[in-house]
Formats: C-alpha cells, structure tokens, sequence
C-alpha cells in the first residue's frame, strides 16, 4: 500500500491538547509551525484545510477537574476556550476547532469503535497491568515502577476492557513503513517506530470501566472509550466521518500530515495506522514529530513549573517575531532552547536591524527620490542583474528546504537576500 501525495489539496493537523492545564510556548510551538505550512500551502493555491482542537475526555481531565472543584465539563470548557483563545490572538490560521466533548466527534468516535467490532478486531477481556494518568497510556512495568516515558508513578489498574488486535498489524505496519518511507519523519522517530513494532506488538485495551468521564462504547455504557483512540479520531471526526455529511471527509481524507510532538509519534504511527487499516480506511501521507521546546534546560511543562506563556511575549513583541524566532532558532525535529536573550538578539538583528532596517530604507527613498511612486525599471545595470540571479536562487533554496520543514535554513537564505538587497542599495 503506498499512499502518493494529491497536489491538489493539504490537509494538515496539529495534535489537539489535553485541557488539564492553560497553553504555554510549548504548546504553542506545534500550532505555529502548523499554521506557517497552511499558510505557504494557501499561498500556493493548494487548497488546504488546518484543524487544530482539544483533547478533553480521561482520567488526567476527571482528575484536573476534581481537583479544581469543577465538573469536567466546565472545567475542559474553560481552558479550550483558553486555547481557543491564545490561538486567535497569536493569528493562527486554523479552518476548524474540534473540541472532543462534541457531538460530531462522539458519533464518528462511536462509528469508528463499531467498525472495528463489526470487522472482527475487537474483543472484551480483562486487563490487569499499569497505567501513566499523565500520559493516557498502558506501560509495560512492575506494579510501583514509574512510567518509563516521564517518571511519573504509575497505577495498577485491573479492569474487564476492550481489546484491539494490534497483533494482527505487526507484518503490514511494518510492510506500510518500507513501501511509505517517507511517512514518518525525522529519521530518529522512524527508526524508534519500527523497532517498536518488530520487538511484537501486544493487543491494545481501548475501553475503560473505572471512569465516566468519555465517549460510551456503543452497546455496552459501563465503558467509555480510551481516551487515546478517541483522540486519534478527532483527525477524522472533525472532517465529518460518521455524520450524514461527510463531504469534506471525501475530499480531504487522508490526511497529509500529522503534526505531533516526538513523544506522541508511538500513537500516531503505530496505533492509529492500525485501526485505519482494520477500518478498512486509508491512512494519513505523513506523520511529523517536533523536538521540545526547552527552558532552563527541560521540556517546558507546567508539572516541571518551567512555563513561558505565549501571551508573555505576544504582548511585548507581536506573533510575527515569535513565528520567526521559533522557527528560525529550533532546527525542525530537534529539541530547541528557548531564551529572552536569543529572542531579543533575534528581534534586534534580523528582524530590526535586518530585514526592519531594508524595508525602512526602501520607503524612504521611494519618497525621497521618486516622490512615493515607485518609478518603471529602467535598463538592467550588472548589480542589478546579480541581485535577480540572487533572488532567483534563493526561492531554489527556499522551496526544498521549507517543504522538507527544514525551516531555519529556509529563513538563513531568506536573509542572505536582505543583506544582498541591502548591500546593492
Ligand atoms: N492530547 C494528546 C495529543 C492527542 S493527538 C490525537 C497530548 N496532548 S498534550 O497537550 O500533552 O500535548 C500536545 C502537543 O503539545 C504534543 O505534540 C506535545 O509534544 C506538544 N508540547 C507540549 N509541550 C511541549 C514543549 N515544551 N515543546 C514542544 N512541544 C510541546 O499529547
């Protein structure tokens, strides 16, 4: 199965966030890159469509909320709306918002949940093993061992569920991953995919009884929906997928690209690929991960109590210079810094003295010399010629490294532009 890219149409996705806490920087690093590749695709006149939402069923949210005295949900309300809310301000162009408490996103949910049963993939059995609230995840370790992706300890939970038969995908995953190889992205994440899948893949608990606080599987109310394969749906759910109009899901389904955070890539390039294919559904183009934004040398997360909050520098500096400096001081993939220093180092040279200080010059001298009306070209000197061929190679550097999300090399030759353009005034 290869799934080939439609020139035609984009349809890209960032992950949706948990609403146990407000948006920070971190979170909001993800969406900008998102929403810089929808807006280049828009100006190519692709047509594209860009979801971004929240994930807000689950034990980590029942918890959250609980714990600020609210109902879950007043409580996933009021911080989507927070998301919701950040995003607008920051300028990010998204076409749809999916929160998961919808109703378009519970009925495809529960159509998808069928599908698998109808087709024979999925069984009840009783699960006793441990689970990370932090992460939504079942881990393989000894009962008072923490979770082997972010320390923290993790509950032994021992439940009757529904099981996914994720045994049955190890051989066409791993057929898919060599046919697509360029499905997964960066190298790392493709290579920690597939030795994750060749080590065996065990079946998959995908229901819960020991909360309330989700999707009920259809049929059988005293489970809710695991909370990651409700997440997962949001990609299609939001398009349509289980409502009788589903138009947009057939023009835009599969997706293009996943966007995602390298530590989610296990759910997006092993999980969800499989109950697609036993859906009988095609799979998304191209799954993506993004390194993490660091503050003070760790993740930026509020459990570490390293947050910048976006906001902080939106205020100060605008979201044009926080799209730049994001996405010109973290190499894409890798887990970048995040400093005031740089970001005003950032501001103050490319953005003031660089490309702030060329325009300023060129509107000035528009209306110095030529009373503000820019004048026809006149016959084409040697340096004028150079500065073309420069701006010609430049778009020729710009364009593949770009579309390899390869960002920050895109915006260098970008600069070298400016300062040529700046040397020949
Ligand atoms: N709800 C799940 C995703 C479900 S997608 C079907 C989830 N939510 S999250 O809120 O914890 O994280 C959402 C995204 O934000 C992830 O991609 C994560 O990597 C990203 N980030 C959160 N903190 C981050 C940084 N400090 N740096 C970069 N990205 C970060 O996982």
């Amino acid at each position: 199965m290869t799934n080939e890219p439609s020139p035609a149409r984009f349809y890209l996705t960032t992950p949706i966030y948990y609403v146990n806490a407000r948006p920070h920087l971190g979170h909001a690093y993800s969406t900008i890159v998102c929403d810089a590749i929808a807006r280049r695709k828009r100006a190519m006149g692709i047509d594209t469509w860009f979801l971004t939402g929240t994930d807000e069923h689950g034990q980590k949210i029942e918890r959250s909320a609980q714990l600020a005295g609210r109902t879950p949900q007043e409580f996933a309300a009021a911080i989507a709306s927070e998301f919701r809310g950040l995003w607008d301000r920051l300028g990010i162009t998204y076409d749809d918002f999916i929160r998961t408490t919808e109703e378009r996103h519970k009925r495809g949910v529960q159509k998808l949940f069928a599908t698998l049963r109808d087709r024979g993939f999925v069984y009840k059995g009783s699960y006793t093993g441990q689970y990370c609230v932090s992460d939504e995840a079942w881990v393989d370790v000894l009962p008072g061992a923490p979770c082997p992706d972010c320390g923290r300890i993790t509950e032994t939970v021992s439940e009757e569920n529904y099981f996914f038969k994720l045994s049955a995908f190890e051989r066409k995953l791993l057929e898919f991953y060599e046919e697509n190889p360029g499905f997964m992205q960066p190298e790392s994440t493709r290579r920690e995919v597939i030795s994750f899948v060749r080590s065996g893949l065990a079946d998959v608990s995908i229901s819960r009884t020991a909360l309330k606080w989700g999707i009920p599987v259809p049929g059988d109310e005293d489970h809710v929906i695991y909370v990651w394969f409700d997440a997962l749906a949001n990609y299609m759910t939001a398009l349509g997928y289980g409502s009788d109009d589903d138009q947009k899901f057939q023009k835009f389904w599969p997706a293009d690209l996943h966007l995602i955070g390298k530590e989610i890539s296990r759910f997006h390039c092993v999980y969800w690929p499989a109950f697609l294919m036993a859906a009988g559904l095609p799979v998304p183009r191209s799954v993506k991960a993004n390194g993490w934004l660091l503050f003070d040398q760790g993740k930026m997360s509020k459990s570490r109590g390293n947050i910048v909050r976006a906001e902080t520098v939106h205020t100060v500096l605008g979201s044009d210079a926080l799209r730049y400096f994001l996405l010109r001081e973290i190499p894409f993939g890798q887990d970048g810094n995040f400093s005031f220093e740089a970001l005003v180092q950032r501001y103050n040279g490319d953005l003031a003295n660089g490309y702030g200080n060329l325009v300023s010059r060129v509107v000035n001298m528009v209306h110095k010399y030529f009373g503000g009306v820019l004048p026809d070209a006149g016959p084409e000197t040697a340096a004028e010629a150079a500065l073309r061929e420069s701006a010609i190679r430049t778009i020729a550097e710009f364009s593949p490294a770009f579309d390899e999300l390869n960002f920050s090399d895109a915006l260098k030759t970008l600069w070298v532009l400016v300062a040529e353009t700046d040397g020949y005034l």
